[in-house]
């Protein structure tokens, strides 16, 4: 993908973008995408950001975590989406234990994930811990998101998916989390499923945007899980998630009426055959 926009395109989004949204009091939108259709569908929707989320391990892996991931798939995901984008900026996740162990390994993660799926920036779940690793990232010239509350690499040691940062001790941690992914060099945090109190103050104290996932409208952009945004599913329903379609039964209807046209003999027919 090319950092040129030809004079008919919208010009594309770069990180210096979203910081630049944040300055102007422009919101910013993202969704995920994990394949070539989906991305090209959400990216000339005019998305400003897509997602290579390790939801991927749920949505598209069937998993019950995204612990199971590994760089290899983010990499497939994520190079089938850049295929499919023109405009928006493209963000995968670095999975469990990619980045983790030593920041020299973090580092050539995310090398990877730049050079052979072509992203333009990596998003690490974690705050003080891996501070050491997002500068050794961000000074190699990898672009990092951070992502600050619910962190679903880390649910075997939390135990549950419940809402983040409700006591005083935890929201400092999280407020001082904050200030150490601005000062690493991060160019944006996710914030996610934490009180919208706090991800309002998060938002005031940093230059850096924060897109929010069930952490209120306060912060400076958005992020959903595009199946269940587009109601793909069923059973996910999440105070946080509006559902702007319902495709499972969309979807449901339409391979119902193919199946009742083929057992009936309806379909094809006679313009749908060749002579
Ligand atoms: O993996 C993912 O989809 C995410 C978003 C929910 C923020 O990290």
């Amino acid at each position: 993908m090319s950092t040129q926009s030809s004079p008919d395109r919208p010009p594309k989004i770069t990180t210096q973008t979203i910081v630049d949204m944040k300055k102007g009091g422009q919101k910013i939108s993202m969704l995920t995408a994990y394949d070539f259709t989906m991305a090209h569908i959400v990216d000339q929707a005019g998305i400003d950001v897509i997602l290579v989320g390790d939801s991927a391990s749920n949505v598209m892996a069937g998993y019950e975590t995204t612990v199971p991931m590994t760089l290899d798939h983010m990499i497939y995901h994520a190079s089938c989406v850049v295929r499919g984008v023109e405009t928006a900026l493209v963000i995968a996740d670095l999975p469990f234990m990619s980045y983790q162990v030593t920041s020299k390994e973090a580092l050539i993660s995310a090398g990877r994930m730049m050079k052979e799926a072509g992203v333009h920036g990596v998003k690490l779940e974690g705050g003080k811990p891996i501070i050491k690793t997002i500068t050794k990232i961000v000074d190699a010239g990898i672009p990092v998101m951070g992502h600050l509350g619910l962190t679903p690499q880390s649910i075997y040691k939390f135990g549950t998916y419940k809402v983040r940062a409700t006591g005083d001790e935890e929201a400092q941690q999280l407020l001082e989390d904050a200030r150490h992914l601005e000062e690493a060099g991060c160019f944006s945090i996710v914030l996610e499923k934490i009180p919208a109190e706090l991800a309002q103050k998060v938002t005031a104290e940093l230059s850096i945007p924060t897109i929010g996932i069930g952490a209120g409208s306060e912060c400076d952009g958005q992020v959903l899980v595009t199946h269940d945004m587009l109601g793909l599913n069923k059973e996910f329903k999440p105070r946080f998630l509006r559902r702007y379609a319902d495709m499972h039964s969309g979807m449901t209807d339409a391979v119902q009426s193919y199946i009742q046209d083929v057992k009936s003999g309806d379909f094809p027919n006679a313009q749908e055959q060749y002579g």
